[in-house]
């Protein structure tokens, strides 16, 4: 059985071949900081983030989609795995997602962590492609595909034609910016504290990044950043927008660029077809009105858009024989084996 894998900044996920995604948990390790033990990975570990105490850290070892920590993505990855891989008899192959502009040395984090799980090989993938691949677009033919993947520490954007990236960006914004902005602005605005759960919890429940009908209220809870007792605060959707659309227009910026870098004839099949969007955040209220007001094109967010990049790569399984068989195929997405 071979697997995938999408390391993502807020969510790992493993796929197996024939099952499809077995795992789907929060990249977040706690760990004892004396004795470096690790106490938690995944979602257990997450409901600890801001709740430790000092001999606790509960941390996410992967930083805009990059690996930040390696000692700790090792265990993390290890005790994923063995969730889902329980075989002692055949090592398994992998498919890992990673992001297009990544170098060299955090390709090799990348491997060496997923290495350490006792692996036969990894097979790296473009997430764009991956992200395309499971939303169901068709990446092979001579026709531009734009995707837009908008995760939780970056925003990958790419067009893609014959199995290739014609044009790709990347800029470091995405979920975590916007729960860091919500953070800033109620501890500038209303003096209040609150943690990264906290954040994303508003963000889920009432962000947009488009004006939207009726207003919705969280009560989000914190401590007074003066006297320091618990406090919340009531915040509205729109006074949430003002927060959100900072960020989100970066990704806008981002898309028109990536746009104006396109060839013209592949520029013509996105003005037929549209913008897909996949990734986590493309779940935020008003982003497909947002960059469709932008751009004057059609937007879409995929099915399931979180899980896209995973089913991308478990799609790619398939592409392994061919590499393994030195099969030049210009259509397989896997790069370089490891
Ligand atoms: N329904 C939703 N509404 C708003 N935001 C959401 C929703 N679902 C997920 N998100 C946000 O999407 C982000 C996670 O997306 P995703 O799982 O694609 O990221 P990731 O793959 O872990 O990160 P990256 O690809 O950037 O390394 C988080 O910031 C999360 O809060
Ligand atoms: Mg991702």
């Amino acid at each position: 059985m071979d697997i995938a894998i999408d390391l993502g900044s807020c969510r790992t996920r493993i796929f197996a071949e024939k099952k499809g995604k077995v795992l789907d948990e929060a990249s977040v390790a706690a760990y004892n900081v004396i004795t470096n033990e690790i106490i938690a990975v995944g979602d257990e570990a997450y409901a600890m983030i801001g709740k430790t105490p000092d001999s606790i850290c509960a941390v996410c070892p992967i930083e805009n989609s990059v690996i930040s920590q390696s000692n700790l993505i090792e265990d993390t990855i290890n005790i994923m795995l063995k969730h889902v891989y329980t075989s002692k008899l055949v090592m398994p192959r992998v498919v890992a997602a990673i992001p297009g502009d990544i170098t060299e040395v955090e390709k090799r984090a990348v491997v060496n962590a997923i290495s350490s799980f006792g692996v036969r090989r990894v097979y790296l993938i473009e997430n764009t492609k991956a992200a395309a691949m499971g939303s169901g677009a068709d990446i092979i033919s001579p026709h531009g595909t734009m995707v837009a993947n908008i995760g939780g520490g970056t925003t990958n954007i790419a067009v893609l034609s014959l199995g290739g990236v014609a044009v790709s960006k990347t800029v470091k914004v995405g979920g975590n910016r916007m729960d860091n902005e919500i953070i800033k602005y109620l501890k500038n605005k209303y003096s209040l504290i609150i943690g990264n759960p906290m954040a994303e919890k508003c963000k889920r429940a009432i962000g947009c990044v488009f004006p939207q009908e009726g207003e919705a209220y969280f009560r989000a809870k914190g401590r007074d950043a003066v006297g320091g007792l618990p406090r919340y605060v009531d915040i509205s959707t729109n006074e949430l927008l003002r927060v959100l659309i900072e960020p989100a227009m970066e990704i806008v910026s981002a898309i028109k660029d990536v746009l104006e870098s396109a060839p013209p004839e592949l520029v013509g099949d996105i003005y037929t077809d549209g913008i897909t969007l996949t990734g986590g955040l493309s779940n935020l209220k008003g982003f497909p009105e947002l960059i469709s007001k932008n751009t004057g094109l059609k937007v879409f967010v995929a099915n399931k858009p979180e899980d896209c990049v995973i089913n991308g790569c478990g799609m790619a399984i398939q592409y392994i024989a061919d590499v393994e068989k030195k099969i030049s195929n210009d259509i397989n997405p896997l790069m370089a084996a490891y």
